[in-house]
């Protein structure tokens, strides 16, 4: 970073997969780090690696271990992120959010049609998918406007895949949340760019991916091998990728990308199957 302000990346889903090496790849270039992860006790060890590493680049790691989606936490949350912008201020320095990234992985991988209604998506399973993985991006954006983290230069990332647009047996509640994920931040977009404060808005549309939450899908090892032989680099996309592009996204001057789906898969989409 070249600018004299206090740089600062809030990370939703800074614990794991995108969200982490994008933690690392920022706190390395430069900006403090204020992480949301939802863990659990098991997780915790490899959640103090991240702060480590983050702290070892010289940076600073602020990190919550929370549900994303819950309005209280938001806010709890955000209060303890302006009590440290007032004293990052009162020592007479000038912090902002810079990058906001959404990673946050937490969705109903069931099919909609089955002969078990337990087995297939009900209301509430739909309800809370949208919620964590798309409709928490407002909420956060929203708040972030408001209490006056954005400036000049923030962006925002959200993270999409190629299965906003296909269809896996397993995945239609998480990608209809993705096409949702999408309209929001086009949306977010179109307002944040006619309030002429120099805040842009883009998703960005990773290849398949090894994390605990591709893992997770029924069909992953299929999605892997099909991966293996469609992606025309012979490899598959990693967490770095990503991270490494938004590094390159955030930095100064890059200001007039706005609304853009922007793939980083070594051309895994235009492949096609
Ligand atoms: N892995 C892929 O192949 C792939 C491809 C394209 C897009 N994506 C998207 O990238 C994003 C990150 O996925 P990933 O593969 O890095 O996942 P991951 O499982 O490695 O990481 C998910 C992160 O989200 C956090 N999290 C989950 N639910 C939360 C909640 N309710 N509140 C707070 N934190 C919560 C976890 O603690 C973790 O830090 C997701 O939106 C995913 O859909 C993944």
């Amino acid at each position: 970073m070249t600018d004299g302000r206090e740089g600062w990346a809030v990370i939703l889903g800074a614990s794991s997969g995108m969200g982490e090496a994008t933690s690392r790849a920022l706190a390395v270039a430069g900006y403090r780090i204020f992480g949301i992860h939802l863990d659990f006790r098991a997780g915790l060890a490899h959640v103090d690696e991240v702060k480590a590493a983050i702290e070892a680049a010289g940076s600073e790691a602020l990190f919550i271990n929370m549900n994303a989606a819950d309005d209280e936490k938001r806010a709890s949350a955000l209060a303890t992120l302006r009590e440290r912008f007032d004293r990052s201020e009162a020592a007479g320095h000038h912090p902002y959010v810079r990058v906001v990234m959404h990673s946050l992985a937490f969705g109903s991988l069931v099919p909609y049609i089955t002969d078990d209604p337990k087995a297939g998506v009900d209301r509430k399973k739909m309800e809370m998918t949208q919620d964590v993985m798309a409709n928490s991006l407002v909420y956060w954006v929203q708040d972030l406007y408001r209490g006056g983290f954005l400036e000049q230069g923030s962006k925002i990332f959200s993270m999409t895949s190629e299965g906003s647009s296909r269809v896996v047996p397993s995945y239609g509640v998480v990608s209809s949340a993705k096409a949702a994920l999408e309209s929001h931040t086009r949306q977010l977009a179109m307002e944040l760019a006619r309030t002429g404060k120099g805040i842009t808005a883009n998703t960005i549309r990773a290849g398949v991916t090894i994390t605990p939450a591709l893992l997770k899908i029924p069909e992953h090892d299929e999605m892997i091998a099909i991966t293996k032989r469609r992606n025309p680099t012979g490899r598959m996309t990693t967490p770095q990728d990503v991270a490494t592009t938004i590094v390159a996204l955030s930095g100064e001057g890059v200001d007039f990308i706005n609304g853009e789906i922007i793939g980083v898969d070594g051309g895994e989409f235009i492949t096609g199957s």
